[in-house]
């Protein structure tokens, strides 16, 4: 059994996606994109996918299609401008993709509702749409399985995600392990890729909360304007709030600014923007020591998402006056993953025997099987 698979010739291939609800910020920007594309760079993958999961996002949505047809483009727009080249990575629709519903449908008989319930980010999740009260899609609730579809049908075998999503993984290694036990080896047995450090795990809010959302309005996004960003950096984010005078010492911890320009900021950016320090480490002392304002690590935070944002703005401009390119990219990309997906869809009926039009040899066994009834 593992020698079918090991001739199947395992190369190193990635699926990743998200959810199109939103445009993406610079949590998505630090926690994944960034990471995605120096990926695609490094040229040691055989194959990257990304998926733009719009039946996972209709999963709670299913009263607002629209929300996630508008969102389709935005996070289009958000890749290519953040540098994903579709010459190096496929980028694909999973609605468009029929092989991943029916690998889904099969899949499902391998999960028990029960092992579904204990998933903790769906837990955390339906908790948070209110689901407990208001009665729970069934289509949301399994929607695990049809993440596993996603990785699976593109035999990815490094997927790189958030930490919240590794109970998807999870899920996705029961499934692909109860898969090969009982139909004999043929699913890709995936890995988990998760962000090297904390930082880049998770943003908070620039507000100082755990997390970027849209509905507390403390997110920054990709697209947003330079007056945007300085707004949200002047007006919202939170420092020290015991730093009262600039000589008072200043604490590092739970402070936004220096969590920001941990992610963001380099060496490159002292020589440029604040010549006074060789790097963060220094800022730091000087804050902690007191004497540093917050005005001025606020205003060199904003130069240095400044460097960040300003090449990706120029490329979104470039790509929303020619949104025919995007479609024709998204077009070509999800035929593409067609091929791919229905590729393992047909693996994976022969190898559950179900696969009764590939040939005609089923007719012969017909034959067979009714001939020994009359025996
Ligand atoms: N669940 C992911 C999210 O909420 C999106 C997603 C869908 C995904 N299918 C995937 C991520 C497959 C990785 C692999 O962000």
């Amino acid at each position: 059994m593992v020698d079918s698979l090991s001739s199947m010739n395992i190369e190193t291939i990635i699926l990743t996606g998200d959810r199109p609800t939103g445009r993406l910020h610079l949590g998505h920007y630090v926690g994944s994109l960034k990471r995605r594309v120096e990926l695609q760079n490094s040229g040691q993958f055989d194959a990257i996918n990304i998926l733009i999961a719009d039946d996972q996002a209709l999963t709670d949505n299913a009263d607002n299609p629209a929300k996630i047809r508008d969102n389709i483009v935005n996070v289009a727009l958000d890749y290519l401008s953040s540098g994903l080249d579709p010459e190096k990575s496929t980028i694909c629709i999973q609605s468009h993709l029929p092989a991943l519903h029916a690998l889904t449908f099969y899949y499902m008989n391998l999960v028990t509702t029960a092992r579904l319930s204990r998933n903790p980010t769906v837990k955390a999740e339906m908790q948070m749409r209110g689901f407990a009260d208001e009665g729970l899609p069934a289509g949301f609730f399994c929607y695990p399985v049809s993440q596993a579809a996603d990785i699976t049908a593109f035999d990815a075998t490094v997927v790189p995600v958030g930490e919240d999503q590794l109970p998807m993984i999870e899920q996705t290694r029961e499934i692909v392990e109860k898969f090969n036990r009982t139909y004999g080896e043929t699913l890709v047995m995936p890995k988990a890729m998760i962000p090297e450090n904390e930082t880049q795990r998770r943003l908070p809010g620039v507000d100082g909360k755990a997390k970027m959302s849209k509905s507390l309005g403390n997110c920054i996004y990709l697209s947003d304007d330079s007056k945007t960003v300085k707004k949200q950096v002047n007006g919202k984010m939170f420092t020290d709030p015991q730093h009262l005078r600039i000589e008072d010492p200043g604490h590092i911890e739970g402070n936004v600014v220096f969590t920001y320009l941990d992610a963001f900021s380099t060496d490159d950016h002292f020589r440029e923007f604040l010549p006074q320090y060789a790097n963060l480490d220094e800022m730091k002392e000087h804050y902690q020591r007191g004497g540093l304002g917050d005005g001025t690590c606020k205003k060199f935070l904003i130069q240095v998402l400044e460097e960040t944002l300003s090449p990706i703005r120029a490329e979104r401009a470039k790509w929303e006056a020619d949104l025919d390119a995007v479609y024709d990219i998204l077009q070509a990309g999800t035929a593409k993953a067609q091929a791919i997906t229905n590729a393992t869809l047909a693996r994976v009926e022969k190898a559950m025997r179900i696969d009764y039009f590939a040939d005609r040899r089923i007719v012969k066994e017909w034959e067979k099987q009714l001939k020994a009834a009359k025996l």
